[in-house]
Order: C-alpha cells, then structure tokens, then sequence
C-alpha cells in the first residue's frame, strides 16, 4: 500500500466505517459465528477488524495475518489484551501454508476486509481461503471492485494491482468455483464499487 491508503486505514474514518457500516452488513448477511468459533482474518492491517472479529461476531480465537509486518506491530499492539484469543503473523494469503497452521480445512469463518482486491493473484487466495474454510464455513467479504480501482482519483490516491481485476459478478463466480456459496448473502453497494457478502463452504 502506498502512504495515502497506509495512512487512511489507520484513520479513525477507517474504524469508524469498519465498525458502523461494514461490521453491521456482514453482520445482517452472515449473523454471528457458532460459539466457540475459531476464525481466520487475512490482511488484518491493524487490527482494528479483529477486535470487531472478537466482539462483534463473537469469535472464541481470532488467527490474524498481514503481509506488512509494520501492521502486524499496530495490531499486537491493539489487541495485546486479549491474550492467546489472537495469533498475529506475517504472512501471504496466497500461501497460508508458509504462516498459519492451516493445513486442513478447520476455520469456521474467514475475514476479508478489504484485502483481496490488493493481491495481484487474488484467484489463488480465493482457493486458499476455500481450503482452510471447514464445510458450513463462511467466508466474510467485503470487497473493492474493478470498476472503484479504474476511477481516475482512486489510481491518483492509490496503489493497486491493475491487471485482473473483478467485477462483483466475477468474485462471486470464483467463489462458486471453489465451492463456496453465496446464494443471496450479498450486496453491491455505492453502484457497484463495493461489494459485501458471506459465502458458505459446501
Ligand atoms: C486496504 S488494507 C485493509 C486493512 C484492514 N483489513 C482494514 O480493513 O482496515 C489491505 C491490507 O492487506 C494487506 N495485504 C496486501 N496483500 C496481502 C497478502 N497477499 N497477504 C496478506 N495481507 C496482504 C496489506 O498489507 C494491508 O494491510
């Protein structure tokens, strides 16, 4: 991420939209995770989501990963109450293999707020994700669409992949490939730049 979008998540508007707006959506789509839940969040920033994660959905252990390791340290530093209900680690959602113990499919939920459209080879993530989710697991998304990534003032404010990038449809199709369900779970939001949904692993 460049410094301008560094400097936006770290911001109060940032946890201020994360905890009144995309928070409730996900929320209102997906309802609350069994008890006892054992979650997964990619791109975690700092950490900010995770603690929502934790109190809002109810999440009894949160495995949180970045790819930045400056956002892993906010988010140690945010959440070292919680003690072991979190594990934070630098990693790559393409390969969570290399990061996370999580070689068989044993989340019950993963979190993406706002990550995926950030990796260049987001269809490799989306199989992760499906490989890590248990069956009847839900994946929680939210999500930045081609069509907000080609505006001349996000390509002057940020720094994104340009190549492969996806509509609300095209997600959704990737996550059917790899068999995860959205069914009507889902909205698409200020004409189509944002999308948010829940999708669950058969
Ligand atoms: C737009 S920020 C969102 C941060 C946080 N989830 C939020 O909503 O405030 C995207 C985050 O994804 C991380 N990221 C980008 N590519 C990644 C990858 N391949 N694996 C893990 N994290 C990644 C970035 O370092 C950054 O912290």
């Amino acid at each position: 991420m460049n410094r301008m979008e560094t400097a936006l998540i770290n911001s109060p508007p940032r946890r201020w939209l994360q905890r009144w707006y995309e928070a409730p959506w996900l929320r209102r789509l997906g309802g609350p995770l069994p008890p006892g839940a054992r979650v997964l969040e990619i791109g975690c920033g700092p950490g900010y989501g995770t603690r929502l994660i934790l109190e809002r959905f109810g999440a009894a252990h949160v495995d949180a990963l970045d790819l930045d390791p400056a956002m892993i340290a906010r988010a140690r530093r945010r959440l070292a109450g919680y003690g072991d209900r979190v594990r934070l680690q630098t990693g790559d959602a393409v390969d969570l293999r290399a990061s996370v113990d999580a070689t068989d499919p044993s989340y019950d939920a993963v979190f993406d707020f706002a990550i995926v459209h950030h990796i260049p080879a987001w269809r490799a993530a989306i199989a992760e994700i499906a490989r890590v989710l248990r069956p009847g697991g839900r994946f929680y998304f939210d999500e930045v669409t081609a069509r907000a990534l080609s505006r001349p003032t996000y390509r002057a404010l940020f720094d994104h992949p340009r190549d492969d990038r996806f509509t609300a449809e095209e997600f959704r199709a990737e996550l059917h490939r790899h068999s995860l369900h959205v069914g009507d779970q889902w909205r698409t939001l200020v004409g189509g730049d944002y999308l948010i949904g829940v999708a669950t692993r058969r």
